[in-house]
């Protein structure tokens, strides 16, 4: 097979930033993919309709000229989000879901939720008025190792959370483990989970074997090798709850390399080709177009893309670096192989 022709994928999870890193980050997110959801962790971060509204109209005004894509915006869940809050998110028709960061778990999570029954009522509001919650899965208590954060919050946050809300749609968001990965198999449909390309990619040793590589540091932190097979087997399996989500988060190179660097890898100079080559290392290439462009748009309930685009097998090799607004930043695979890549549409 040369090529692979597939509906316009969506990402169902993707930092875009402000200011001026929206030019390199919308224009790179619109190059192949229709809509993303885009998250809220602004500094400050996103809490109402109104800022959420704000960044949209920012994020449209950087599309390139004549662009389609659209983002499609969520609101940063805190202690203080109210049921009016959510009202006002479902009546403005551009707000797909609520984000739950634990406080402190994450990249701008200062202003996350510090106890989840303070969110009780407004999760019961949104299980009503069915507004998705997205779930940074992981807990802050420093006794827990950074390994076993998320399967710590399966069992202690998330399993008792589904039950109380049976009906409330949650996704959790950039799954790393097996343990997330059987979690979500085993629950209701309500329930389903996004992946990265660099969990799909890369295990820890990657990260640290041979120097540390503080460019494959994101949150959370890459597993070892037998949880990239879980999610290589889940993302590949055609399961309907597991979807691409990039999580594609810009931090420049400086806060990167650096004695305490940021955690997020930049991926959308090569989204779906990075995702490709996973699905190409696990001989299941024809499982790439339900992943990438049909079982998200499903499970928010959204229309599928009608468009479609098509990836050639022919080597190229990823830049080195990327702009970001006035800085750089090293993308994830900087300056390696890939063997797929999008070409453009016969006319
Ligand atoms: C994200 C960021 O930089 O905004 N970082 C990351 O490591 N994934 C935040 C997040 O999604 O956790
Ligand atoms: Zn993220």
């Amino acid at each position: 097979m040369d090529t692979l022709t597939i509906t316009r994928p969506d990402d169902w999870h993707l930092h875009l930033r402000n200011g001026a890193a929206l030019d390199n980050t919308v224009s790179d997110a619109a190059r192949n993919f229709a809509r993303a959801m885009v998250m809220p962790n602004l500094a400050p971060p996103l809490v109402n309709t109104d800022q959420a509204s704000n960044y949209r109209e920012q994020i449209l005004a950087a599309r390139p000229q004549g662009s389609a894509w659209q983002p499609l915006m969520t609101l940063y869940l805190t202690d203080n989000t109210t049921a009016q809050d959510v009202d006002a998110a479902v009546d403005s028709s551009i707000i797909y879901g609520i984000k739950y960061y634990p406080a402190g778990a994450t990249t701008n999570s200062a202003s996350g939720v510090t106890d989840i029954k303070k969110t009780y009522k407004v999760l019961e509001h949104m299980q009503t008025l069915g507004m998705p919650l997205q779930i940074h899965g992981e807990v802050t208590d420093p006794n827990i190792d950074i390994f076993d954060r998320e399967a710590v919050f399966i069992d202690r946050l998330l399993t008792p959370l589904a039950k109380r809300f049976p009906e409330l749609k949650i996704i959790l968001e950039h799954v790393t483990t097996q343990e997330a990965v059987t979690f979500v198999i085993e629950s209701s449909p309500s329930i389903a989970a996004t992946i990265t390309p660099q969990h799909l990619l890369f295990n820890r040793n990657h990260l640290l074997v041979g120097g540390i590589r503080p460019h494959l540091y994101c949150l959370p932190v890459l597993k070892r090798d037998i949880h990239q097979q879980a999610l290589i087997k889940a993302a590949t399996s055609g399961n309907t709850k597991f979807f691409l989500g990039t999580d594609s988060a810009p931090h420049s190179q400086t806060n990167k390399e650096s004695a305490c660097g940021c955690a997020g890898c930049y991926s959308h100079h090569a989204a779906i080709e990075l995702y490709a080559e996973a699905f190409d290392q696990a001989d299941a290439l024809n499982m790439l177009e339900g992943f990438a462009s049909h079982f998200g748009a499903d499970y928010y309930g959204l229309p599928r893309n009608t468009e479609t685009i098509t990836l050639s097998q022919k080597a190229w090799q990823t830049p080195n670096i990327c702009q970001l607004g006035g800085e750089v930043l090293t993308p994830l695979h900087a300056g390696q192989q890939l063997r797929w890549q999008v070409i453009e549409e016969e006319q």
